[in-house]
């Protein structure tokens, strides 16, 4: 179609859209279901007819361009623009292939997995610029959540958001009735909130991982009978999309060979990079996010099959059986309980200390609410993060009244579990994290007077006193003493 056959209704799109991969053509059909007339355009214009004809009803508000300047110029001005491309190198592409056909009021949006680093280079280019001011929103919530109302976590200038911030809050999930999107500070805010989101889904389901373990490998549990765990866990405290879906998961048997679909899984898992960039902020950051290294270590360890099937030979598999260690369901919940108060505790400290270094807004206890639903990590929890948050969001999560509460209650069952898996050979290394977080913050005096001690002994790097002020104190070991 060129812009002729573009009839005068058409040229009215109030959005577009780049790239129709499963995650844009929902998020088209989402749009275009609200109500707003969108324009779409793909690099292979077969698939832009296509998702058009096939889009039934929805059709009325969809225009598909087939060339990038009859795109264009179907979206009304000041026109704003969604890439759903892949990460990276694309992005750029589509933004210098769109510049020269846009003015200065348009609005770019890359509402793909971006890396937050990218999306201020992005943003500051075009603040520097007079080409289309740029914007970096992250999505969550998978196909499921594209289509039917994903949480939106938005970046960018405030008259950007002001321009198309209607239109992502009628697209998005609701929780009770409140719209999960939301403006969360400057240039790339959003994906970074976006990135700790991916981090924290990493940890959770690492953690779910490792539970799994302890009852196939330690109980013997069937894949069956622990679905049925899962199932019964998502009616507690712990009602979450990821528990819910893990009882689907495993109680699913594969239509090929009727075994359970878990037995056929080859066990090396995938990762496309959000989880590692949580870790490698906190890292850069200094900020604790020990349960979300440890899910990106293991997806690791787990990719090195060869080399595990290598130590299983050299070494021999652990016993692994339980012996007399009683493992049930509720000390499984709270483990899980424990494990998840303090997976969030640093995800949610990571964003504040990002906030503080980058000069951030930041509304911490707007990200628990917009999580709550349409994200992967959506729980009941996050309801009561968003209260705790709320009372006041610079405060360890852990020591939040409820959750110091919650933590007392279940921190002795996740000591119990990782000892009893640690003991029989189990590997529970996210949960160890959690564990040996909650352990160290409870500790008032610390072990690192020892590495002080050690820095100074062989670099004279200095250490301050408990019993005086100031710093650059030596040990009676330095040179000259
Ligand atoms: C979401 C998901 C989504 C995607 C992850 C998967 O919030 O909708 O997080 O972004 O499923 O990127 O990441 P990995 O392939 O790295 O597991």
């Amino acid at each position: 179609m060129s812009s002729s056959d573009i009839s005068p209704a058409q040229s009215a799109a109030q959005i577009g859209l780049i790239g129709l991969g499963t995650m844009g053509r929902n998020l088209m059909l989402n749009i275009a279901e609200k109500g707003f007339p969108i324009a779409v355009f793909n690099r292979t214009s077969e698939r832009t007819e296509a998702f058009h004809e096939e889009a039934g009803e929805l059709a009325k508000n969809i225009v598909p361009a087939l060339d990038l300047k009859s795109f264009v110029e179907a979206i009304k001005p000041p026109r704003a623009i969604i890439l759903m491309v892949p990460a990276g190198e694309a992005v750029d592409a589509q933004i210098a292939a769109l510049k020269p056909l846009l003015s200065r009021d348009d609005l770019i949006i890359d509402a793909g997995n971006a890396n937050y680093h990218d999306t201020n280079r992005r943003a500051e280019e075009a603040e520097g610029g007079d080409g289309p001011r740029f914007m970096g929103i992250g999505v969550s919530g998978g196909e499921e959540g594209a289509r039917n109302g994903p949480s939106i976590m938005g970046g960018g200038a405030q008259d950007a958001w002001d321009q198309v911030g209607h239109i992502l809050e009628a697209i998005s999930a609701k929780y009770e009735g409140e719209a999960c999107a939301a403006f969360l500070g400057t240039a790339g805010a959003g994906h970074l909130v976006k990135t700790v989101h991916n981090g924290i889904e990493y940890a959770d389901m690492q953690m779910i991982a490792e539970v799994y373990g302890v009852m196939r490998d330690g109980l013997g549990s069937s894949a069956a009978e622990i679905g049925d765990v899962f199932a019964k866990l998502n009616e507690g405290i712990l009602q979450s999309y990821l528990i819910e879906i893990s009882a689907k998961v495993a109680g699913t048997n594969d239509s090929e060979t009727g075994k359970p679909m878990l037995d056929i899984i080859l066990d090396t898992a995938g990762q496309k990079g959000t989880g590692r960039w949580t870790a490698i902020e906190a890292l850069m950051l200094g900020t604790p996010a020990s349960t979300i290294e440890a899910a990106v270590a293991s997806r690791n360890m787990s990719a090195r099959l060869d080399e595990r099937k290598q130590g299983q030979e050299v070494f021999g598999a652990a016993p692994q059986k339980l012996g007399g260690h009683p493992v049930t369901p509720e000390m499984i919940e709270a483990a899980l309980v424990a494990g998840k108060i303090i997976c969030y505790a640093q995800g949610f400290g990571l964003i504040l200390e990002a906030a503080k270094q980058y000069g951030w807004s930041m509304p911490l206890p707007e990200i628990a609410r917009i999580w709550r639903n349409g994200c992967i990590i959506r729980s009941a929890m996050l309801n009561d993060m968003a209260t705790a948050l709320g009372e006041d969001p610079n405060r360890n999560l852990m020591f939040a009244p409820f959750f110091a509460e919650k933590l007392k209650e279940t921190h002795q069952a996740l000591r119990e579990l990782v000892s009893i898996a640690v003991l029989n050979g189990l590997p529970v290394p996210a949960l160890s994290a959690a564990l040996s977080y909650f352990d160290v913050m409870r500790t008032g005096r610390s072990t690192a007077n020892m590495l002080q001690g050690l820095r100074d002994f062989f670099g004279a790097h200095g250490f301050e006193r408990t019993d005086k002020d100031g710093s650059g104190f030596h040990g009676p070991w330095a040179l000259g003493n």
